[in-house]
C-alpha cells in the first residue's frame, strides 16, 4: 500500500522494512488515548478557524464512530499500518472522505506519539496507585491482626530484638505510602502536554496550545517545542518508580518465602495462592512470592534499557524513540499483574504465632533488654552490656536462657539484679516498652497504622 508519508521517497519499502519498522503491534495499546488526542486537537483547529467548524464536527464524529467500533470489535486495528496514528487516519479518511485529511494539520506524529505516551502513561498510574493502595490497606489490616504478635526482628538475618509482626508488616506499609507520594510526584511532572509542538519546530498556524491541553487533562504545556517532542523523562520516572515499588515487593516477597519455609514457618500461606510439587507431594510452594521476585528483574531490565535508547541521541525526535513503549508497557503491566497476586497472597496469609514466639525465646533477644535493666538501676551502659553478654554465654553453656537463669546466678554478676529482672526480660514486656515513636509497642504500631490509613485517603 502507498504510504502516507510518500513524498520524496516512492515509499515502496521492502516488507523486511516495512515489518522492521513498523510499532503497531505494541502501540496500538494506545488507540484510546490516540483518538481522544485527535478530537483535541479537530476541536482545536474548528475554534482556531484552521478548518470550518462543521469539518471538526465531522472529524470528531468520524474519530467517535471508530472508537465505538474498536472498542465493540466491528472495527480491528490493521497490523500492516506502520502505527496507531496511521491507522486511525487512515480509516478515518476512508470514512469521512477528504475532510479526515485535514486531521494533521499542524500537528506531527512526533508531538502526536508524545502525547499518547503521556495520557497512556498517566492512566497506567492512576490504575497502579489504585492497586497498590489496596495492598496497602491489606497490610494495614495484617498488621493490626497481629499488632501483639511477639517474633525475633533481626539484623544480619540474626535474631535481634523482639518486635511484633505487626511492627515488621507496617515497614511496608511505610514503604507502600512512599510509592504512592513517588507515583504523584510522577504524574505531577508528566501531566503536561506536548501537542502543537509539531514535528520540532512549532508550527505557522495559530493554534492553541493552551486549549487542547486543557480538554485532554493536562495541568499544562510543554514550554519548547524541542522539548516537547524528544522528552521521554517521564517515562524514565515512571521506570524508576515502578523499580523501586517492584524492590520493595520483591524484599517482602523473600521474607515471605523465609517465613513460609519449614525452617520458619513463621506463616501460612493459602492454597490459593501456593502450588504443589509434580514429584514431592509434601510440598507447599510459595511460587507467587518467588514469581514477583523474579519479575522484578524485568523491571529493572525495561527501565535500564529506556535510559539506554536515550543515552546519546540527539534532538529532537529520532526512531531510536519508537523504542520507549513496549518496556515501560511491560512494567504496568507486570506491576499491576504484582500487585494484585500479591494483595490476595497477603490477605489469605495467616501467622504461626506460636512458632514466631518459639523462634523469639531462643535467641537470648532480650540481651539488650537486661543491659538496659542494668542501666536503669544505675550501671554504665558499657559495663552493662559487657555484664549482660557474660550473662548469656553463661546460659548457652548450660542451656538456660534469660527468663530461666537463676537468681543466685544473676546476682554473681552485680548485685543490681534483684525478682524485677524477669519482668525485664520477658519478650512481651519488652516489646510493650519500645513506646519510642515509631517502635514496635502495641500503642505505636496502632499509631502507624492510622497514620497510614489518613494517609492513604
Ligand atoms: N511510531 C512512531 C514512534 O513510536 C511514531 C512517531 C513517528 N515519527 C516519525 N517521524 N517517523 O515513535
Amino acid at each position: 500500500m502507498a504510504k502516507m508519508w510518500a513524498g520524496v521517497t516512492s515509499g515502496e519499502t521492502a516488507k523486511i522494512a516495512d515489518d522492521f519498522n513498523s510499532s503497531i503491534s505494541f502501540d496500538s495499546k494506545m488507540y484510546k488515548q490516540d483518538i481522544a488526542g485527535s478530537m483535541a486537537h479537530a476541536a482545536m483547529l474548528g475554534s482556531k478557524g484552521i478548518i470550518e467548524g462543521w469539518e471538526a464536527d465531522y472529524l470528531i464524529d468520524g474519530l467517535h464512530t471508530i472508537l465505538e467500533d474498536l472498542e465493540t470489535g466491528k472495527l480491528e486495528v490493521d497490523p500492516s499500518c506502520e502505527d496507531i496514528h496511521m491507522f486511525v487516519e487512515q480509516v478515518l479518511t476512508e470514512r469521512i472522505g477528504d475532510v479526515g485529511k485535514k486531521l494533521h494539520t499542524a500537528r506531527s506524529r512526533n508531538d502526536q506519539v508524545a502525547l499518547d505516551l503521556r495520557l497512556y502513561l498517566r492512566e497506567q498510574i492512576d490504575e497502579i496507585t489504585e492497586k497498590l493502595k489496596k495492598l496497602t490497606l491489606i497490610v494495614c489490616e495484617k498488621a493490626e491482626s497481629y499488632k501483639d504478635a511477639i517474633m525475633p526482628g533481626y539484623t544480619h538475618l540474626q535474631r535481634a530484638q523482639p518486635v511484633t509482626f505487626g511492627h515488621h508488616l507496617m515497614a511496608y506499609a511505610m514503604m507502600f505510602l512512599r510509592d504512592v507520594d513517588r507515583l504523584s510526584d510522577c504524574r505531577r511532572r508528566m501531566n503536561l502536554s506536548p501537542i502543537g509542538s509539531c514535528a520540532l519546530a512549532g508550527t505557522t498556524y495559530d493554534t492553541d496550545r493552551k486549549l487542547e491541553a486543557e480538554r485532554l487533562g493536562f495541568d499544562g504545556i510543554c514550554m519548547n517545542s524541542m522539548d516537547g517532542v524528544s522528552d521521554r523523562d517521564f517515562a524514565l520516572e515512571l521506570s524508576g518508580v515502578l523499580s523501586i515499588l517492584m524492590m520493595h515487593l520483591s524484599r517482602f516477597s523473600e521474607e515471605v518465602v523465609l517465613w513460609s519455609s519449614w525452617e520458619f514457618k513463621f506463616v501460612e500461606l493459602s492454597d490459593a495462592f501456593t502450588t504443589g510439587s509434580s514429584i514431592m507431594p509434601q510440598k507447599k510452594n510459595p511460587d507467587m512470592a518467588e514469581l514477583v521476585r523474579g519479575k522484578t528483574g524485568r523491571v529493572y531490565g525495561d527501565m535500564i534499557g529506556l535510559f539506554t535508547v536515550l543515552k546519546g541521541l540527539p534532538l529532537a525526535y529520532n526512531k531510536d524513540m519508537q523504542e520507549d513503549k513496549e518496556g515501560i508497557f511491560d512494567s504496568c503491566e507486570t506491576v499491576k499483574n504484582c500487585l494484585d497476586v500479591f494483595s490476595g497472597m497477603i490477605e489469605t496469609m495467616t501467622a504461626r504465632t506460636d512458632n514466631m514466639m518459639k523462634a523469639a525465646q531462643n535467641g537470648f533477644i532480650n540481651a539488650t533488654d537486661l543491659a538496659d535493666y542494668m542501666v536503669k538501676k544505675g550501671e554504665a551502659f558499657r559495663n552493662a552490656y559487657k555484664i549482660s553478654g557474660q550473662i548469656v554465654a553463661e546460659c548457652m553453656e548450660k542451656g538456660l536462657v534469660l527468663e530461666t537463669y537463676p537468681l543466685e546466678e544473676y546476682k554473681k554478676h552485680s548485685n543490681l539484679f534483684e525478682e524485677d529482672v524477669y519482668e525485664a526480660v520477658d519478650l512481651k514486656a519488652c516489646a510493650e516498652k519500645r513506646i519510642s515513636e515509631g517502635g514496635t509497642s502495641v500503642q505505636s504500631v496502632e499509631k502507624q497504622i492510622a497514620y497510614v490509613k489518613e494517609q492513604l485517603k
